[in-house]
């Protein structure tokens, strides 16, 4: 048996004076989905980061496929990036040039995973294209064009495209019309059943997370005060602050 495809270890983040995160400490395998919730500040957005390689951790460790990134550095960390991971964010123009079209931004991560030929980079990222269900004939248009929805299905194209080890996502319905929302978990589900990417989703949205998620992390400035299977976490939660999360209509 192969070991996890992300191991994270007493991961600590400080931003000067700031606890970004405190010791935290997790694995997600092949085929698993390990959601983060916590209300603003906890810290579920550092965690995603040192996971991303956007981070640099000041205590603690990170290992993708087995490999440990912290002495990974300049071209060879954006290789790992490129290749090992796949990001889709609450805001989309953090991950995608809305000025190009849907199409060149999901051809430009197969440019820079290494992919060569243009007919085959063509057909792979209309294959994609076509998976998230956006519209036909809109490749060619530039994301500036897509409505929220639209462009989040770009994202996940993107992110997808270079079948990377694992997906992160932080808060990638957050801010959308209900409905949408809806429509976009379920294409990520779906996505994510089909291809066993292993997934980390951090929301602030109980509903998310118990959607998407096999594992759960909750956390509170900066610490994770209680993890386990989902349904378990969410049904029985053990912790006093999971258990306001849970019952309550405590704002997040
Ligand atoms: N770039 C930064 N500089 C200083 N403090 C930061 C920075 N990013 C996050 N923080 C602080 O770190 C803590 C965790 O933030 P974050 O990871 O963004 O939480 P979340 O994603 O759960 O809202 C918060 O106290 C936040 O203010
Ligand atoms: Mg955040």
């Amino acid at each position: 048996m192969s070991g996890p495809v992300l191991e994270v270890r007493e991961l600590t983040v400080r931003y000067g004076g700031t606890l970004g995160c405190d010791a935290v400490s997790f694995d997600v395998h092949e085929g698993e989905v390990l959601g983060i919730v916590g209300e603003s500040g906890s810290g579920k957005s550092t965690v995603l980061g040192c996971c991303g390689l956007d981070l640099h951790p000041s205590g603690g460790w990170v290992r993708l496929s087995g490999m440990d990134t912290a002495g990974v550095v300049g071209a060879q960390r954006r290789r790992l990036r490129n290749e090992g991971i796949g990001i889709v964010r609450q805001a989309a123009h953090e991950e995608l040039r809305l000025e190009i079209s849907a199409g060149g931004n999901i051809v430009e991560r197969l440019l820079a995973t290494g992919y060569r030929g243009f007919q085959a980079i063509r057909d792979r990222a209309e294959r994609v294209y076509t998976e998230v269900e956006l519209p036909a004939g809109r490749m060619d248009a530039a994301v500036a064009t897509f409505s929220g929805g639209m462009r989040q299905r770009v994202q996940i194209a993107r992110a997808l495209v270079s079948e990377p080890a694992v997906l992160l996502l932080d808060e990638p319905t957050t801010g959308l019309d209900v409905s949408v929302q809806a429509r976009i978990l379920d294409l990520i589900r779906g996505l994510q059943r089909r291809t066993g990417v292993a997934m980390v989703v951090v929301s602030h949205d109980l509903a998310v997370i118990r959607m998407l998620a096999d594992q759960l992390l909750v956390m509170r400035d900066g610490r994770v005060v209680e993890s386990g299977v989902t349904d378990r976490v969410l049904s029985d939660p053990r912790h006093p602050y999971t258990q306001l999360l849970v019952s309550s209509r405590l704002e997040v």
